[in-house]
């Protein structure tokens, strides 16, 4: 088999996507998460489903050849708790056909829990969300490589879950921050728009870049501004980040109805830009409790060593 632009070869042979740094300390955020999560069903003796929608090869190699688990495979894994309780099945999408297949062959191990499906989550969202019991707890991974997750995707899956408690699927969805200077260009504005569920964001980011008079406060975003040498000011490209994110976690609240939002900035040590942000939403202060725990005290390692290389900021 050859390996795609993106992807190069595991250790076990089939296709494994090509991952940066960045992406090991995603991965070990969701794996700790789902630790508490499968944790918290555990005690509630409670079966859970999670979704995986832009799911990869089930493995990941880095520029040195260390190899991690993929999204799907840490999903069928968790707890690393004993007391925990596993995923009853895992769905995960993915569209490229050497990752599906590689992604087919590591999860076959888990048997029926695991179900991949080749296609686009555009097409297959349907099918996936019928293999999820409407009454149980879900948690869906959105994980695109750019601007790729729209906004009616978002709505199908929190208008999934049907609750007494009103609780909905909970969310983790990767925010592409490093695009969003490029994406700012008016020819994108209907990709964001897309991404948005709205053109809303047009005005409050032009609000937020609005120009700061001596005496004014910082917007309402807190976005730092640069003043350009023409004496206009506009966003930097973190403040621009920053402040994209904000309003989509803003929406994903208001629009969708989310108790908490939480959006984690995930950078490179010493660097103010970040390189994403993962946005988490729940109904359930549980989850956000765990969430909390995981952007503030969870270990920072990776393959067993110290990572001080990246920093998680909250917003
Ligand atoms: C960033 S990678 C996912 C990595 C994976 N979540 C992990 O951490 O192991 C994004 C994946 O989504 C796939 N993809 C892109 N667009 C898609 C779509 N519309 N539907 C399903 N999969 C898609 C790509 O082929 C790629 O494998």
């Amino acid at each position: 088999m050859t390996p795609g632009d993106a992807d190069a070869l595991g250790s076990d042979g089939h296709v494994a996507y090509t991952a940066s740094t960045a992406t090991m300390r995603k991965l070990r955020i969701l794996e700790r998460y789902l630790d508490g999560y499968a944790t918290v069903m555990g005690n509630f003796n409670l079966d859970w489903y999670a979704l995986d929608l832009f799911a990869g090869s089930g493995r990941n190699r880095s520029a040195d050849g260390s190899e991690i688990d993929g999204s799907s495979v840490l999903a069928l894994r968790a707890p690393a708790f004993r007391n925990g309780r596993p995923a009853k099945r895992v769905v995960s999408i993915e569209r490229h056909r050497d990752r599906f297949a590689a992604l087919q062959a590591r999860t076959e191990e888990f048997g029926p829990r695991a179900l991949p499906i080749l296609g686009t989550h555009e097409s297959k969202l349907v099918a996936a969300l019928a293999q999820i019991p409407r009454t149980s707890p879900s948690f869906a991974l959105i994980d695109p490589e750019g601007f790729d997750a729209p906004w009616t995707t978002l709505r199908e899956l929190a208008e999934h879950r049907i609750s007494r408690r009103g609780l909905k699927m909970e969310l983790l969805i990767l925010f592409p921050s490093k695009s969003v200077v490029r994406v700012m260009a008016p020819e994108h504005r209907e990709l964001v728009n897309a991404v948005y569920g709205s053109d809303e964001w047009q005005a409050l980011i032009e609000q937020a870049a609005r120009p700061i008079h001596a005496a004014e406060q910082l917007d309402i975003f807190g976005a730092v501004q640069e003043v350009s040498t023409k004496g206009e000011a506009r966003l930097s490209p973190e403040a621009a980040a920053d402040a994209f994110v904000r309003i989509y976690a803003q929406r994903i609240c208001d629009v969708l109805r989310y108790k908490h939002v939480k959006p984690i900035a995930v950078k490179k040590a010493g660097s103010p830009a970040t390189t994403y942000h993962l946005v988490f939403a729940t109904d359930n202060d549980a989850g956000r409790n765990i969430m909390n725990w995981v952007a503030q005290k969870a270990p920072t390692e990776i393959h067993g060593r110290p990572d001080s290389d990246w920093t998680l900021d909250e917003l």
